[in-house]
């Protein structure tokens, strides 16, 4: 798509933030966007100090640490490994994060939710996949399901440095092993309560002040019910081999995990469809309605759309998946459409085949939609949609919808490009957005460790995968800034805002990824004693954060 800076503004829209519509339980849980109390200071001298710097990007590097523009610093909080009680380590490859405070009125002390996504197996268990010469034993395979999952830690910031608070009693883990309950009458493969979470992706926050995290390629855990022509199933096998020592059910991974952040209490929400979810971003109706969005981040898979029927339930109401070319939602309803009477069970059977139910509808195939943001100033929702080298869509793209009216429970909408990727606007692939008090994007980047800086692959103008922002207010309005660069293999992920804006949380992950020697990883970052690889969450300060707080403000009064 052709970029235009005009036509972005325009899009983004400059609405005054008087006109949020960002529900409360996110603007109070700092996911966004609610006025820092610097915006009431319109003096005159703190305007123009503002006016005239402009953001300072950093250019495209190789470098193996964590970059960051000037005006950011950042602390680690945790790293894999780390003890945060005396039972329990912190996992590995951490994606989304969550906070919620304890107390509204103190946004520096709370709990922070981390999802361990997958593992680097030579550095968690010592296997290597590049060499699969042994097989792998149930102690390899135990060490890698402890790994996964997720964490809850208090933290706490004390004079501007955020720290674990070790030991506290809320401090634990959620694992590969960790029983957990089905929000759901009907038993799945049998059970009503299965055994762990794994391949946690990104995640959301509830109304009612829980976390959310989602379950996205579990078929590398535990493979795969597939089936034939004539319905027939067949197992296929995990590329982790955990199946054998644990003969899971596929079926009971690849759905939406809701952790209660005070007692580590989960539950999987089956109304909300099995597929490799990304994430899972809700909106509250004037009603207490809940609707959550959810992308299944697999080449040509789909977007879909919870809406309850009663309040703050994921379970009683109807899931739809998109068909963006005609702006419809179709209800994945077994009872409503014949389609799916003929070729499913019963409305169990729907979600758990989410992805062949939404085919049969005629939903529209996207290139891997990961997270998912409601834009706080224009209401839109706004679906990254990272890449699809079939399809030839190196780069991946930005799609934004806009619900009927404006209305999240509406059954129609408009879907639009709203950026593409690619050298001219200089970030490929993206992954994980996040918007700020002042309404500006944080947008983060995944391009694969296989493909990045290598001379045969579209990403070598890239570099490294980084953080960018686009300012939507002042005179860098529009333009796509490099905030943060990564250390080599490594991702940004889970870019997630403290409550008073001024901290952005975010995880470093898989640096090192394409180490096939141990001995000489490809990146030491975090350059502890250790002197290997290890992803961990950073807290990220400053003046470039406060500022971008403040943007809109200079332009109300220009
Ligand atoms: Fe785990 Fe879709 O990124
Ligand atoms: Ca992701
Ligand atoms: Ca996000
Ligand atoms: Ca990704």
């Amino acid at each position: 798509m052709e970029y235009s800076r005009k036509e972005f503004i325009s899009f983004l829209g400059k609405t005054s933030l008087g006109a949020l519509v960002m529900p409360q339980f996110l603007i109070s849980c700092g996911n966004t966007t609610k006025p820092a109390p610097e915006f009431k200071d319109t003096s005159e001298a703190v305007l123009k100090k503002l006016k005239d710097v402009a953001l300072e990007a950093i250019q495209p590097s190789h470098k193996d640490d964590l970059l960051l523009a000037n005006g950011l610093n950042y602390d680690i909080i945790a790293k894999y490994g780390d003890e945060i009680s005396k039972e329990e380590t912190f996992g590995d490859n951490n994606d989304f994060t969550c906070f919620i405070p304890f107390d509204e009125k103190n946004p520096k002390d709370g709990l922070l939710w981390v999802n361990h996504e997958y593992i680097n197996p030579l550095f968690v268990s010592g296997y290597n996949y590049r060499k699969p010469n042994a097989p792998k034993t149930k102690e390899q395979v135990d060490k890698e399901m402890y790994c996964v999952g997720g964490t809850i830690v208090r933290i706490k910031e004390e004079n501007g440095k955020w720290n674990v608070v070790k030991n506290d009693p809320h401090n634990k883990r959620i694992t590969a092993q960790t029983p957990i309950k089905l929000n759901w009458d009907t038993p799945i493969a049998g059970k009503t309560t299965v055994i762990g979470t794994n391949s946690n992706c990104s995640g959301g926050i509830t109304p009612w002040k829980t976390f959310l995290t989602c379950e996205e390629n579990y078929d590398n855990c535990f493979g795969e019910i597939k089936y034939d022509k004539n319905n027939k199933p067949s197992r296929v096998a995990s590329r982790y081999g955990w199946e054998k020592y644990y003969n899971y059910s596929p079926e009971h991974y690849g759905w939406v995990v809701e952790i209660n952040p005070i007692d580590g209490s989960a539950q999987k929400h089956i109304a909300l469809g099995r597929f490799a979810h990304e994430c899972c971003t809700l909106y509250e109706l004037a009603d207490k309605r809940v609707v959550a969005y959810s992308g299944d981040d697999k080449n040509n898979e789909y977007l879909y759309k919870f809406i309850s029927s009663k309040p703050s339930s994921l379970k009683e109401g109807t899931l739809y998946v998109a068909d963006t070319e005609n702006g419809k939602w179709l209800a994945l309803d077994w009872e409503k459409q014949p389609l799916l009477k003929t070729a499913f069970k019963n409305q169990t059977e729907v979600l758990i085949r989410a992805r062949e139910a939404a085919k049969i509808l005629g939903a529209t195939e996207l290139n891997r939609p990961e997270d998912i943001e409601i834009d706080p100033v224009s209401g839109n929702v706004f679906v990254s949609l990272t890449n699809n080298k079939w399809k030839n869509d190196f780069h991946g793209s930005i799609l934004k919808i806009e619900e009927t009216g404006g209305k999240y429970d509406s059954l129609t909408f408009k879907a639009s490009t709203f950026i593409a990727g690619g050298e001219e606007n200089g970030f490929s692939c993206p992954d994980n957005l996040a918007f700020d008090m002042s309404g500006n994007l944080w947008i983060t980047s995944d391009m694969s460790g296989s493909a990045m800086n290598k001379k045969d692959k579209p990403y070598m103008a890239f570099k490294n995968n980084s953080l960018f922002v686009i300012p939507r207010y002042g005179k860098d309005a529009g333009k796509v800034i490099r905030v943060a660069s990564a250390p080599i293999d490594a991702e940004l992920t889970g870019p997630w805002f403290s409550p008073d804006g001024k901290t952005l949380f975010l995880s470093v992950q898989h640096p090192g990824e394409q180490t096939k020697d141990k001995k000489h990883p490809t990146s030491t970052w975090p350059f502890d004693q250790d002197n290997i690889p290890k992803s961990a969450i950073v807290a990220i300060q400053g003046d470039l954060i406060e500022k971008m707080n403040k943007l809109q403000q200079i332009e109300n009064v220009n």
